[in-house]
C-alpha cells in the first residue's frame, strides 16, 4: 500500500516484468490511509502486504487475506501494529526496516533535544509573533549539557547512535536501560568520548571522567539529567513513563520521545512539566497520532512536539521502501527475508 518513492516506482515496474507476470501487485495510491475495511477488502487474495506503520495488522487482517498469505512487510522498524505471534503461529513472515532509518531517527532525538533545552519553540512563538523585544540576558535561558548525565533506554542501533551524536555536546555519563548489557558500544562510546575530549577540554569533557553503565530504567530516571527513550513499543514499555514515576525525575529533567507514544503517560508528562520537575520535553511521536491541535501538551511553552518525522528524509524513506519491498519479495518467491522479526 501506499504511494512510494518514483525510485521504488521503477524497481516495482523491472521486478514486474522480471517475475513475468507471476504477480500481480494492487497499490493503494490515496494519500488518506485505507480504512479498516478498505483494508480488509484489498488484502483478500495477497500473497504478501505491504504495510505502513498505521496499518493494523492482526488474526482479522490474515484471515481476510487468506490462506495463501506468506508475508507481511512492514515499511517501518517498528512492528508493534503487528501481532506478530497471530502471524508467527500462522506461518506468516514479518519483514521489517531496522538499519536504514538509524542515522535519521538518532538526528531527530538530537534535534528534539536540542529544541526543548535551548527553548526553540518559545524562540520561534517569540520572532512570529512579535514577542522579540530587546536583547536581554535573563530572556528564554536554556540548559546545556557539559558534565551532565544522558539517560538511554533502550541501547539498540538508535540508542547508540544517539548517544554517539550527543556526546559531544559534553555528556560526561551515559546510563542505560533495556533487556541487556551491550559492552561493545560502551567501549565505543567510550572511544568518542576520548577522541572529542581532546580538543574540547575547556568544556569539561575530561578524559578520566567519562562512565558507561548499565543500569535499571528506575535508576536511569532518577540519575539522568536527559532521559531519551529508544526502546520498541511492547508490553513491557507500554507507559514506561507514568505517574507513578514522573516524579522520580532529576528536577529539572528533560524527557525526550522518538519512539513511540504510548510508552509515555501523556498526563504524567504533563503534571512533570506543570510541576517544573521536569524542564522540558522533546516528542516525535504521540498517543495518540496525530496529537490534537488544542492538546494541553501542544500548547504547552516547554513541550517541543514533531508530528513522526524521525525517518523522514530523501535517503532514508528511499531506502525504507527498497527494503520493505525486497522483503515482501523475498518472501513472496519463497526466500530469506532480508531483515525480519
Ligand atoms: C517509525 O516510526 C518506524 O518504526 O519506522
Ligand atoms: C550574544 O549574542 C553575545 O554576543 O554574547
Amino acid at each position: 500500500t501506499a504511494t512510494l518513492p518514483p525510485r521504488t516506482q521503477a524497481l516495482i515496474k523491472s521486478l514486474e516484468s522480471s517475475t513475468s507476470g507471476k504477480f500481480k501487485l494492487i497499490q493503494w495510491r490515496n494519500e488518506q490511509r485505507p480504512t479498516r475495511n478498505e483494508l480488509l477488502n484489498l488484502v483478500q487474495g495477497a500473497s504478501g502486504v505491504l504495510c505502513m506503520l498505521t496499518d493494523k495488522i492482526d488474526g482479522e487482517l490474515i484471515r481476510a487475506a487468506g490462506p495463501q498469505l506468506k508475508v507481511v512487510s512492514t515499511m517501518s522498524v517498528g512492528y508493534d501494529h503487528i501481532n506478530t505471534k497471530v502471524l508467527h503461529e500462522n506461518n506468516i513472515l514479518i519483514g521489517n526496516t531496522p538499519g536504514v532509518l538509524t542515522n535519521a531517527t538518532s538526528d531527530i532525538a538530537a534535534l528534539l533535544l536540542l529544541g526543548a533545552a535551548r527553548r526553540a519553540k518559545e524562540g520561534v512563538d517569540a520572532v512570529e509573533n512579535s514577542k522579540w523585544g530587546v536583547w536581554n540576558p535573563n530572556w528564554l535561558l536554556g540548559v546545556e549539557f557539559s558534565g551532565k548525565t544522558l539517560g538511554i533506554v533502550g541501547l539498540g542501533g538508535i540508542g547508540a547512535a544517539t548517544a554517539a551524536r550527543l556526546i559531544p555536546f559534553g555528556f560526561s555519563k551515559i546510563l542505560y536501560s533495556g533487556s541487556r548489557q551491550h559492552k561493545e558500544k560502551e567501549a565505543l562510546l567510550a572511544d568518542i568520548h576520548r577522541s572529542v575530549s581532546n580538543f574540547n577540554t575547556s568544556q569539561g569533557l575530561s578524559t578520566d571522567c567519562f562512565e558507561c553503565k548499565f543500569v535499571s530504567t528506575d535508576l536511569l530516571i532518577k540519575e539522568s539529567d536527559v532521559v531519551i527513550l529508544c526502546c520498541a513499543l511492547n508490553e513491557n514499555t507500554r507507559m514506561l513513563i507514568n505517574k507513578s514515576n514522573i516524579n522520580d525525575f532529576k528536577q529539572g529533567g528533560i524527557l525526550i520521545n522518538p519512539a513511540r507514544g504510548p510508552i509515555v503517560d501523556p498526563e504524567a508528562l504533563l503534571h512533570g512539566l506543570e510541576s517544573n520537575r521536569l524542564f522540558a520535553a522533546g516528542l516525535d511521536v504521540t498517543d495518540p497520532e496525530p496529537i490534537k491541535a488544542d492538546d494541553p501538551l501542544v500548547s504547552h511553552p516547554r513541550c517541543f512536539i514533531m508530528p513522526h518525522l524521525g525517518s523522514a528524509t530523501v535517503e532514508t524513506r528511499e531506502a525504507m521502501s527498497d527494503l520493505a519491498l525486497e522483503n515482501l519479495l523475498a518472501g513472496v518467491l519463497g526466500d530469506k527475508l532480508t531483515a525480519s522479526v
